[in-house]
């Protein structure tokens, strides 16, 4: 059994005085109860029972180049040294802008925040002022952060079209009125809401890959189909790459899938572990915020220790043959996946991307939408979840995988014999 009786102590202390024991509400459901801590290096995590951990949930996606990186410690302790933060400009901004603009396919302008679900809210209210309309289409199982009028419901049974609920309490229905939720996958679906309501939808926003929900991949020309009716009805398209973002590809879906959004939104492996978000899309689009038409701001927007943590992230992963070893890396831990599950009787099915990928036990075909993904065996997933954390290999609930830089062949050493014998005793 893994031994977590320091954690489970301090979970106890921390639910007296912090709110709910943890800081995100996502930390609560990993089992066997929420891990403490103590430092990280590389691709290892240290807790405070005494633990080394393989870790490939990367803090759930940012930490693509390990933590307590030589170049990222270098860069932002210097910037340490010339100030935290000044409430005016810097050079950083721009050549960070300038850098996003040449690595990212189809971006001629960018925009900074501090979290993916800020970013998200910004680049609907962009598309809200630029198109003069009010409603937004998004896709049940996708997740583009906490706030009210993205945060919906995805029944087993919920309706095809149209159709959105609270997710939590405090969450007002007014706030989703706008929000149309539908089936991903299914481009018939998205050509009925626009037939529904002429001239009403602002944007579609989509996970280009659906990583949060199973990592479904987009059906052919899917992706493209979705930008042509949003021009088709003169509404934009927004790719929420938080996610796939400097991850899939150093362009992320933009490269990977080769279709280019009218926006997108970046966060977590953009910078490596610091909290910066950003959305990148045509000049014309953002023109909305210079003439006034709308606003964004945020005191720490822009922030230079960030801005340093993002360039010398981007700029590592820029280095060649980064994303082939990442790839080759996750490519050999499918693999493993698949011939252990098949060697000792179970079904399973991976899908996702190089980085970032799922496994799926019990499903007879990759998952398309989140109403195949709810069929998926979790009980199965989470028997070898703890079997892995038995053996010092950390692994994100639901059968989710992020690879990383700082995964080496050393470290498929320790993970393919685990999961070898992981497989054997669920
Ligand atoms: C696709 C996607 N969009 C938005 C968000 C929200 O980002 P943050 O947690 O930084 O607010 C997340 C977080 O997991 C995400 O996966």
């Amino acid at each position: 059994m893994f031994d977590d009786k320091v954690s489970k102590k301090l979970y106890d202390r921390a639910g007296e005085r912090l709110a709910t024991g943890v800081s995100t509400v996502f930390r609560r459901s990993v089992t066997p109860t929420p891990l403490y801590m103590t430092h990280g290096d590389g691709p290892y995590l240290f807790d405070v029972d005494g633990h080394k951990l393989l870790d490939y949930g990367l803090a759930w996606g940012p930490l693509i180049l390990g933590n307590n990186h030589p170049k990222l410690n270098e860069a932002i302790t210097a910037q340490l040294g010339r100030g935290y933060t000044f409430g005016y400009q810097h050079e950083g901004e721009i050549l960070l802008a300038e850098l996003m603009c040449k690595v990212v396919p189809g971006v001629e302008q960018v925009l900074f925040s501090n979290t993916g679900s800020e970013a998200v809210q910004a680049a609907l209210r962009i598309a809200r002022a630029y198109t003069g309309r009010e409603k937004i289409v998004r896709f049940e199982g996708h997740y583009h952060g906490w706030m009210n009028n993205v945060l919906v419901k995805a029944d087993d049974d919920a309706p095809t079209c149209g159709g959105s609920a609270p997710t939590v309490g405090g969450q007002p229905a007014d706030e989703l009125a706008n929000t149309l939720s539908l089936t991903w996958n299914d481009i018939e679906a998205v050509r009925k809401a626009f037939d529904a309501h002429p001239d009403q939808i602002a944007c579609v926003i989509t996970e280009p890959l659906n990583i949060n929900n199973g990592s479904c991949m987009p059906d052919d020309g899917y992706l493209q189909g979705l930008v042509d009716l949003c021009h088709e009805h003169g509404a934009l398209c927004i790719f929420d790459e938080v996610v796939t973002g400097f991850r899939i590809a150093l362009g992320g879906a933009r490269e990977y899938c080769g279709v280019q959004p009218d926006m997108s939104t970046y966060a977590k492996a953009m910078a490596g572990g610091f909290s910066m978000a950003g959305i990148g899309g045509r000049r014309d689009i953002f023109d909305t915020l210079s003439d006034g038409r709308t606003t964004h701001a945020g005191t720490y927007n822009g922030n230079p220790i960030c801005l340093t943590a993002a360039f010398m992230t981007i700029s590592t992963l820029s280095e060649p043959g980064t994303y082939d070893r990442m790839n080759r890396h996750g490519h050999a831990i499918r693999e493993a996946l698949e011939r252990a599950a098949t060697d000792n009787g179970h079904q399973l099915i991976t899908c996702g991307a190089g980085t970032a990928f799922s496994a799926h036990f019990d499903l007879d075909a990759p998952p398309r939408n989140h109403l195949d993904v709810v069929q998926a065996n979790v009980a199965k997933n989470d028997a070898f979840r703890a079997l892995m954390l038995e053996q010092g290999v950390a692994c994100l609930p639901a059968g989710r995988w992020y690879i990383g830089a700082v995964h080496t062949d050393d470290e498929l050493d320790i993970t393919l014999p685990a999961i070898e014998q992981a497989m054997k005793s669920i």
